[in-house]
């Protein structure tokens, strides 16, 4: 380790190895997954091409697609031993330790019996991502066993109709299918790092996608979206939002949905998501939490050069599709899913242990005391 990662900390700035996935902020590229932009992907492609893409290295034809949302229905229905395990979770659990534990279990059941059967192991989560967190909540909150094949094949409309119990309108399908593209993938953050990490010690993909997911669940990672919803749901009108904002700066608070480590000026997914918030807005007709949301960020710039990342208006968005705030970093595991397990394969495919040396600052070397002077 150099010099100067350790005095900057957190490994900022530090190449730890190589990917040919995605490219986050390079200098006139901006975020691309295997070499096409987002914004393209975002308009023209499906979360199940983007899967695909992350998975198989190229964009699928028609025909790929469809095989693809097929494996998808077919690999939606829930083990009766995995329902057993999920209604035996208490309703307080945080839904993304009901996550953790329901992908972990999906390993004892059906582990990874050879690296060879990595696609297929990835397919099977992300199909029963969705499944296992819905199964999970409309039990605790309804005491309804689902059926968890309703909708599946295409995961944004897999998850509305578990959700909801019904069909989503195209517009919705729409807006969740384009969160989950813009969630899929984005290097060596620290999740995706933490599943690599694991992928190189030669363990087992479960093993892999459950340390993930456990990194995800920090405020500093996936869970900024629901903290920003948190924030946003507090202020009445624009301006109470830009005093209450501009206090919790004054008391050194940080204000979550805001900065980046790799972007320097702005996340190239806020854009997209934005407008998607902007249109579910005025679908439900709302006016408060757009335009709070729109105080915040001019106040966040005015006050700090802080831009949104993709979880400050990803918040309202799903806020407006009817989703309740606690689901939020779960939705986060059901897209990275594609790219953690890209990840994995091309830790595989050239691995070396990753176990990187510490700068020692303890004591010096000392004699073992007795007890009895200690
Ligand atoms: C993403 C994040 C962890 C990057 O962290 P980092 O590269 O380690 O940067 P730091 O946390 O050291 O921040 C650098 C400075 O900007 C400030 N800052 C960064 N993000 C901030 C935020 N969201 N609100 C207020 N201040 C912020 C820090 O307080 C720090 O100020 P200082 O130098 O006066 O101490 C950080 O911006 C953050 O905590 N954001 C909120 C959580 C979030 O949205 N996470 C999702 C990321 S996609």
């Amino acid at each position: 380790m150099s010099k100067t990662s350790i005095k900057t900390g957190g490994l900022a700035g530090v190449t730890a190895g190589e990917t040919a996935i995605s490219t986050v902020g390079k200098e006139g590229v901006g975020l691309t997954y295997r070499g096409y932009a987002i914004e393209e992907l975002a308009a023209r492609a499906s979360f199940e091409d983007v899967l695909y893409l992350l998975l198989e290295g190229r964009l699928p034809s028609h025909k790929e697609r469809t095989d693809y949302e097929r494996r998808l229905a077919e690999a939606a229905p829930l083990p009766a031993s995995l329902a057993s395990v999920l209604e035996r979770i208490p309703a307080s659990t945080h839904p993304m330790d009901v996550l953790r534990t329901g992908l972990s279990m999906l390993g004892c059941l059906e582990p990874e019996k050879d690296f060879s059967q990595l696609n297929a192991c990835a397919i099977r989560s992300v199909a029963l991502a969705p499944a296992i967190l819905l199964y999970w909540f409309r039990f605790c909150r309804d005491g309804k066993r689902l059926d968890t094949t309703k909708g599946a094949g295409r995961v944004a409309r897999h998850f509305l109709t578990l959700l909801h119990d019904r069909a989503p309108t195209s517009e919705h399908e729409r807006a969740l299918d384009v969160s989950l593209i813009l969630y899929a993938e984005h290097e060596f953050n620290a999740s995706t790092f933490a599943a690599r990490v694991c992928a190189g010690t030669l363990s087992d993909y479960h093993s892999c996608i459950t340390a993930a997911v456990g990194t995800l669940r920090g405020p500093l990672h996936g869970g900024a979206n629901e903290a920003a919803m948190e924030l946003i749901e507090r202020f009445a009108t624009p301006e109470e939002a830009a005093r209450g904002v501009r206090s919790a700066l004054d008391r050194k608070e940080k204000i979550m949905g805001f900065g980046h480590r790799v972007y320097r000026d702005h996340d190239p997914r806020h854009a997209v998501i934005k407008e998607w918030s902007r249109r579910l807005a005025a679908e439900v007709g709302d006016r408060r939490l757009f335009p709070v949301s729109e105080a915040i960020e001019q106040v966040m710039w005015e006050e700090k050069r802080l831009f949104p990342n993709l979880d400050f208006y990803s918040a309202t968005a799903y806020h407006f599709l009817g989703i309740p705030t606690p689901l939020f970093t779960p939705i986060f595991v059901c897209s990275r899913l594609s790219g953690w397990s890209a990840h994995v394969s091309e830790q595989r495919a050239n691995n070396r242990l990753i176990r990187p040396d510490a700068a020692y600052v303890g004591p010096d070397p000392r004699p073992f005391p007795e007890e009895t002077e200690r």
